[in-house]
This record gives C-alpha cells, sequence and structure tokens, in this order.
C-alpha cells in the first residue's frame, strides 16, 4: 500500500506535538508565575486611603509607638486600627485646617469611623493570630518590613502559604527577644553586635517568654564589695599588688548571661526557652487552616 503520510508530514506531525507540549509548559508557567507575581498577592502596592496616612511621620518623625494606634496587637488576633478619637488627640489642635484632614474631622463630627482600604487581607480560611507571633518573639518588622519607613503603607511580604511555611519550618532565623518586636531597627546579633541573654526562673501564670532577659549591651557589673588595701597584707597576695590608696573591688554581674554571637545561636535558645513548637507540629494543616 502507498504510503499516504509522507516522511515529512511525519515529521511535521512530530513536530506539532513537541509545539503543544511546549505550549502547555509555557502556559503553567505563566500561570503558576501570575499566581505569585505581585499583581495577584498585592505585595509592594499603596491602595488609595481616605487620609494619606504616613507611619514615616508618625513613627519616625514623631516617635510614637505602634502600641499607641494599634493597642490589641499583643493581647488578641487583630492588631486593630486605631478609631478617630487617636488621630483627634492630637489633631484638634495640629494641622486643623489641613485639606488632607478633612475626612479626620468630618469622620469626628458625624461619628462615622473613617473606611481605610485593607492592606493585608488573608482569605478567610486562613487563621492568622497576631498575639501569639508577638508574645514569642517575632518582629512587626520581620512580616510587616520597614513600617517606620513607608509614607504610604504597603504589603512588604508576599503572606502565600509558602511564606507562613517558610517560617514555621524554621523559627530560629527569625527569633528575638520578645522586648526587641518593636524594634524596626532589628537586625540579628553578629560578633560586631553580640547579644546578651539571661534566663531568670519562670513564674507560674505568666507567659515564658518574660522569664528570659536580653539586652544588647554588655551586663553591667556592679560593685558589690571594696577594700581599702592600704597597708594590707592578705594571704597570698603579692607585695607589689598593694600600693598605698589601692582598692580591692569584688564585681558581680547580675544574673547568668549567655553571649550570642549570631542569628542561628540565639534562635536556637529562643526556641528552648520561649517553648516553641516543632517544625513539623507548626507545619501540620490544622494550624491555620481551623
Ligand atoms: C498614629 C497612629 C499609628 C501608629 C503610631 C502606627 N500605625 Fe500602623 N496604621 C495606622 C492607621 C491609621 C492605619 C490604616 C491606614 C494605612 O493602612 O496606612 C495603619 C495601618 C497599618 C498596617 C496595615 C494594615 C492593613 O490594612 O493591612 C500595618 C501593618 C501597620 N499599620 C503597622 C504598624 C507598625 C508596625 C507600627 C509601629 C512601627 C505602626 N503601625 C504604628 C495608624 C498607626
Ligand atoms: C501624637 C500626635 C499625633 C497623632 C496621634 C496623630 N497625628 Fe497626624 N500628625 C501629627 C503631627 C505633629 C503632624 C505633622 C507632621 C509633620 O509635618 O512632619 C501630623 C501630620 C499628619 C498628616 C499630614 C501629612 C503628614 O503625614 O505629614 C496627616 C494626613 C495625619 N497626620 C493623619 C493622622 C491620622 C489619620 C491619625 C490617626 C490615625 C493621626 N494623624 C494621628 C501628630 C499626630
Ligand atoms: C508573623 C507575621 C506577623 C507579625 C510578626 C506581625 N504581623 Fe501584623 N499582620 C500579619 C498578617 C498575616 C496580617 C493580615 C491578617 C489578616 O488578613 O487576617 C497582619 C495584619 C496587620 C494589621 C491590620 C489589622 C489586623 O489586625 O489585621 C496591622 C495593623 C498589623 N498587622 C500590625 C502589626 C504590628 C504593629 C505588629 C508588631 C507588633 C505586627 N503586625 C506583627 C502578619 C504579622
Ligand atoms: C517570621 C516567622 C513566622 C511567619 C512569617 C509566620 N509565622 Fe506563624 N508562627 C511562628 C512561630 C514561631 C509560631 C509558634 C509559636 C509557638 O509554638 O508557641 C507560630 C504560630 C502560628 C500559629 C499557631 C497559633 C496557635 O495558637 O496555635 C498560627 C495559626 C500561625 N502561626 C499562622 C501563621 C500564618 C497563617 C502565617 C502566614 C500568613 C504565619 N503564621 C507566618 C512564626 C511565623
Ligand atoms: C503556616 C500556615 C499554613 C499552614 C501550616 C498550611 N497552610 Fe495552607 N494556606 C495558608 C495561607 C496563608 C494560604 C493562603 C494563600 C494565598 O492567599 O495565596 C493557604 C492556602 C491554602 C490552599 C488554597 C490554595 C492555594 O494554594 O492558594 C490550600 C488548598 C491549602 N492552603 C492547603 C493546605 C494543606 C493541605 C496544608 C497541610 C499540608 C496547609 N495548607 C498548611 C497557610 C497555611
Amino acid at each position: 500500500m502507498a504510503q499516504i503520510f509522507d516522511r515529512s508530514s511525519n515529521a511535521l506531525a512530530r513536530m506539532s506535538l513537541v509545539l503543544t507540549g511546549l505550549i502547555v509548559i509555557a502556559l503553567g508557567v505563566t500561570l503558576d508565575s501570575l499566581q505569585r507575581s505581585p499583581w495577584v498577592t498585592r505585595q509592594g502596592q499603596r491602595p488609595d486611603q481616605p487620609v494619606p496616612f504616613s507611619h514615616k511621620h508618625h513613627v519616625q518623625g514623631l516617635g510614637l509607638q505602634c502600641q499607641y494606634c494599634h493597642v490589641t496587637v499583643e493581647k488578641s488576633s487583630y492588631a486593630g486600627i486605631p478609631p478617630t478619637k487617636t488621630c483627634i488627640n492630637c489633631h484638634a489642635q495640629i494641622w486643623t485646617n489641613a485639606a488632607l484632614l478633612e475626612p479626620v474631622r468630618k469622620s469626628w463630627a458625624t461619628n462615622e469611623s473613617i473606611v481605610w482600604t485593607k492592606v493585608h487581607d488573608l482569605p478567610d480560611y486562613v487563621y492568622f493570630n497576631h498575639s501569639i507571633h508577638v508574645n514569642k518573639g517575632l518582629g512587626c518588622s520581620s512580616c510587616h518590613g520597614r513600617v517606620d519607613l513607608m509614607p504610604l503603607m504597603y504589603q512588604q511580604n508576599t503572606l502565600q502559604m509558602e511564606w507562613c511555611l517558610n517560617c514555621h519550618r524554621d523559627p530560629a532565623k527569625n527569633l528575638r527577644p520578645v522586648n526587641q518586636v518593636y524594634n524596626m531597627a532589628w537586625e540579628g546579633p553578629s560578633s560586631e553586635k553580640p547579644v546578651w541573654c539571661s534566663v531568670s526562673e519562670e513564674k507560674s501564670g505568666k507567659p515564658t517568654a518574660q522569664s528570659v532577659n536580653c539586652q544588647t549591651s554588655e551586663p553591667g557589673k556592679t560593685e558589690v564589695a571594696s577594700l581599702d588595701l592600704n597597708g594590707l597584707k592578705l594571704p597570698g597576695m603579692r607585695p607589689a599588688a598593694a600600693e598605698a590608696g589601692d582598692r580591692l573591688v569584688m564585681l558581680s554581674t547580675a544574673g547568668n548571661y549567655t553571649k550570642f554571637t549570631s542569628q542561628r545561636e540565639l534562635g536556637n535558645f529562643l526556641i528552648d526557652h520561649y517553648k516553641i513548637r516543632k517544625p513539623n507540629e507548626l507545619s501540620s494543616c490544622e494550624v491555620c487552616h481551623r
């Protein structure tokens, strides 16, 4: 029987198969990167707000603490957005005629809340809780970036599942002492900038994290005793050691401090003392999908 298709059409068929394959792969890659693109995750976007509120001016410029406005961040799952009253505390006196603040004055006069556009917004099927993170040594800046430098708020990270898991699988790389969670400029310890921590006895009823004290300056030495050495001869003392006016000073370092020079060491120490769960427990589906 004569060949219906000649050699060239055979090659053509093979070629089109390859092409189809390539197109399918390209489509997959496009969809995948689309799903991760800032357009979908809203990373970096500055949505329009009724008032162009600047964290940079209010936090870095005026030195206001995050808790001044986000009052529930340590106590509840929500950090909360401040009511108009918080703005009026100052803006009844400052910038009282500024057009930018008209929505604030109107809200105050009419008793209707300002409707801020959410910047961060997880889907409803994801459970998230601020208090647990903040009370276990995760700083605002680890998740939200340098808020103190943002003239307008934007979302620094993707907030996608991979992003959450990336930390849940290895929290040590991000943990810091609880007294540093509001420190926007925090960097992990290094040999140039060590961190010292001591552990005091745990008190029942208090959060475990409060039994750990950390500081970024070398623990102060306090003088507990001092002895005038003038003319004194102590057993074993070299004669030259005691000259007129010399004093024997005994120093004590409060508590038992451990010095940390890397994030990994500090992270592992905090995992132990803050009683952070194991990575496999923290990555199980029920943690975030209840
Ligand atoms: C003077 C009050 C005030 C202070 C202080 C303040 N914020 Fe805010 N914050 C606001 C207001 C108002 C909004 C809502 C408008 C916006 O998104 O910019 C907001 C929004 C946010 C959001 C985004 C909320 C969303 O919609 O997803 C984050 C994150 C945030 N603040 C973090 C911080 C951090 C971290 C600090 C401390 C470094 C801080 N804020 C200090 C008033 C404040
Ligand atoms: C502790 C006092 C204080 C509080 C609380 C406060 N502000 Fe301000 N705000 C100021 C001062 C002071 C300025 C002027 C800053 C400057 O010029 O650098 C200012 C400036 C502004 C401006 C002008 C643009 C800018 O950022 O310079 C806007 C808008 C504004 N505030 C909105 C708000 C809103 C909304 C709230 C409530 C969520 C608020 N402020 C709470 C003190 C405050
Ligand atoms: C472990 C990551 C993480 C840390 C740490 C964290 N946040 Fe958030 N924050 C989020 C996520 C995720 C959302 C979005 C929550 C949602 O949509 O349900 C959010 C939302 C917010 C909001 C919007 C209002 C709300 O409660 O949903 C504010 C304000 C806020 N964070 C402030 C802070 C401040 C201030 C700190 C530090 C004290 C902080 N966050 C620490 C992840 C974090
Ligand atoms: C930078 C690190 C980090 C990021 C990012 C992070 N987490 Fe966590 N999260 C932790 C740590 C550490 C714990 C464990 C605290 C413990 O074991 O006591 C935790 C605990 C939790 C818990 C347990 C609460 C409970 O009471 O059982 C939930 C839920 C949770 N995270 C949800 C999320 C979600 C959702 C995201 C992403 C939107 C996220 N986390 C992002 C570090 C992080
Ligand atoms: C640390 C918190 C966390 C854990 C643990 C977690 N997820 Fe998620 N998951 C999320 C977040 C956050 C999203 C929302 C992603 C988004 O908005 O893009 C999500 C989204 C999803 C979605 C929706 C589809 C998607 O990918 O956007 C599915 C399905 C899902 N998770 C399944 C699981 C399963 C199965 C497990 C256990 C193996 C699991 N998740 C564990 C945080 C978590």
